[in-house]
């Protein structure tokens, strides 16, 4: 495939392999650390996935560039002059680009390499799931800088480990161990760091071979039905079921199966 569809901005790479794209945060002398650059370079990135069709990138991968870390957080030395409106406007700003990774009409897989952040944690935490290096090591350590998780983690990683866990790491500004945000259910798998981009590459792939639009609603209806009562939600959900219905990846999946072939989606 062309590589024209590839993007480099200061701090952020956009790659495509196949119908998989990497996102890598590329500050490494600051391991990854999020200033105004890559809050703007991040939504630079997000607009071109946005506009790209589910046919052409159907899985995002998001990493950190450099063996050591995914992306350690805000930028410290940046915040730390910050007025109050503008630590409002900071934490809004990178609060309203992750909910777009959570809403992208892709999968977004986090592949953790390294230290998994603060504002980095909570962006891996804004993708639909994560896998990890055995090297990673995550935590909001914000408390620590007498701040508090500002890019929406005192929401969702209760939402993923559950309250107790979530007071646990947020109170306590301790880092984990790979092994036991596995065991929390934070990280979905835990590869040798050699392996780590590979592997989360072949997942990628896999899913890329699924209906695009499928995978699309079914995150949608994951996302929506969190909050809603269960008649709502299930109504909610109904409706995307139905909507499939008339979609030409629905046929081709279903007389696929009946024909025993593998399907040919086209994203539509
Ligand atoms: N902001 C700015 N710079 C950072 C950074 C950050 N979050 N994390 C690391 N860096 C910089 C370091 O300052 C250092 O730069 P210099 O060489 O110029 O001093 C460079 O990256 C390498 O880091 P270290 O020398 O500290 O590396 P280490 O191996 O000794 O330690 C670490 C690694 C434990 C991750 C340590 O760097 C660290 O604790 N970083 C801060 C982590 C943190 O507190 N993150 C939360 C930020 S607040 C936030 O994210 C708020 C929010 O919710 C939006």
């Amino acid at each position: 495939m062309s590589n024209d569809w590839n993007q480099k901005w200061s701090t952020v790479t956009l790659e495509k392999r196949g119908k998989v794209a990497w996102l890598t945060l590329n500050r490494p002398e600051a391991l990854n650390a999020l200033n105004q650059q890559a809050l703007s370079d991040l939504d630079q990135a997000l607009t071109h996935l946005e506009v790209t069709s589910l046919q052409e990138v159907s899985v995002l991968v998001v990493t950190g560039s450099g063996e050591k870390a995914f992306v350690a957080g805000a930028d410290i030395k940046e915040m730390s002059n910050f007025k109050k409106h503008e630590a409002f406007q900071f934490a809004r700003r990178g609060q309203l680009l992750f909910q777009r990774f959570e809403k992208l009409g892709q999968a977004v897989i986090a592949c953790v390499n390294g230290f998994a952040l603060g504002g980095g944690l909570e962006l891996a935490l804004a993708c639909d799931f994560i896998y990890a290096s055995e090297k990673a090591k995550f935590g909001l350590p914000e408390v620590g800088l007498g701040l508090l998780p500002g890019f929406g983690g005192t929401l969702r990683l209760s939402r993923v480990v559950g309250l107790n866990h979530a007071r646990e790491m947020i109170l306590s500004a301790e880092m984990i161990s790979a092994d036991r945000a596995l065991q929390l259910g934070l990280v979905n798998q835990v590869f040798p760091a050699d392996q780590l981009l590979a592997q989360t590459q072949a997942v990628a792939e896999k899913m890329s071979m699924k209906g695009p639009v499928a995978v699309q609603k079914a995150k949608l209806s994951i996302l929506e039905c969190f909050d809603r009562s269960v008649d709502a939600g299930l109504d909610f959900e109904a409706n995307q079921f139905a909507y499939l219905f008339e979609t030409e990846d629905m046929k081709e999946g279903t007389v696929a199966f009946m024909e025993k072939r593998k399907p040919q989606f086209q994203g539509r």
